[in-house]
């Protein structure tokens, strides 16, 4: 019997279980599930038998990879996809995807939740700034940076953006003025949005000499992954320009140092930016009907491990 095991640390709303699960046995598949586990031992138990596997954060490292022998296929429901072990996927012969592009319009508003947040000083009483007629730089323009861009637009902010992989002809198209750099991108704006992958080249890749570019009272807004930060450079800038503001969805590892920066940083406690009920049921439908449709017709259209 081909098993199909949803593993989530941070669980999906119900109705979007409920939808996997309707997916999965209606292909004739068992459903199983595991939510809110705090250890990793019982990770490496529900995936001995299991074939499919659909997860979010929850890291799938070479020891779940060979604890799952019968696993043909891990789905990584959501964009970023540095939570799996690829070459371990790889070498046991496990098809590795994403769904990229369903929860983009969550992470996209909690963007600018955390943005009008910080501008009016927490809804605390003293007069904030707004956004319209800023500049916003989306730093890699993406299925989420597509929606940043639109929504800013909405709210009159000018919109900028870089990304190497995406031609200026489209970001014109969109309204949006392409710089040629990153350092261009970051001495241009105000506010920057971050929307790129964590990878070996992006690894704390956001560092002073980047941020020390940014005119007067900017905000760095961060709902792509903590590594991607500098975190030393960013203590350092934070304590040398008391105009810098740094939002994160998600704490940095040293968030701890970040007591003397009152009001002038947010982090979310858990990451929250697919954290809705739309981008649940969207990512984990695509991951349920993606594990189906690679079962039953060997469709590999959105493999990561190639
Ligand atoms: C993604 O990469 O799709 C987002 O960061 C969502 O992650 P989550 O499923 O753990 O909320």
């Amino acid at each position: 019997m081909t098993k199909v095991l949803v593993a989530t640390e941070k669980p999906f709303a119900k109705a979007a279980v409920d939808k996997i699960e309707a997916i999965v046995k209606e292909a004739g598949f068992e459903f199983a599930l595991l939510e809110k586990y705090t250890d990793k031992a019982d990770l490496l138990n529900a995936v001995k038998d299991a074939s499919a596997l659909i997860v979010r954060s929850d890291n799938v490292t070479a020891e779940v990879v060979e604890a799952a022998a019968d696993l043909k296929i891990v789905v990584r429901a959501g964009a970023g996809y540095d939570n799996l072990d690829l070459e371990a996927c790889t070498a046991n012969n496990v098809v590795a995807m994403n769904t990229p592009g369903q929860n983009s319009n969550a992470v996209a508003e909690l963007a600018f939740g955390m943005m009008i947040s910080m501008a009016r000083n927490a809804y605390n009483g003293t007069a904030g700034t707004e956004l319209r007629g800023k500049k916003i730089g989306i730093h890699a323009y993406g299925n989420v940076g597509v929606y940043v861009a639109k929504i800013a637009q909405g709210i009159g902010m000018e919109v900028y953006a870089f990304d190497p992989f995406v031609s200026a002809d489209k970001m014109k198209a969109d309204g949006v003025t392409p710089v040629d750099s990153v350092e261009e991108l970051y001495a241009t704006c105000q506010y920057v949005s971050l929307h790129i992958p964590a990878n070996d080249k992006t690894k704390q890749s956001i560092n002073f000499d980047l941020l020390s570019k940014m005119p007067a009272n900017a905000v760095l807004v961060n709902t792509a992954r903590k590594e991607v930060i500098h975190e030393a450079d960013m203590i350092k800038l934070m304590n040398e320009r008391a105009d810098f503001s740094y939002i994160s969805d998600i704490a940095p590892d040293n968030k701890d140092e970040y007591a003397a920066f009152e009001g002038r940083y947010f982090f979310t406690p858990k990451k929250m930016g697919a954290q809705t009920a739309e981008a649940n049921i969207n990512a984990g439908v695509a991951a349920a009907n993606q594990i189906v449709d690679f079962i039953k017709n060997g469709n590999k259209t959105f493999q990561v491990n190639k």
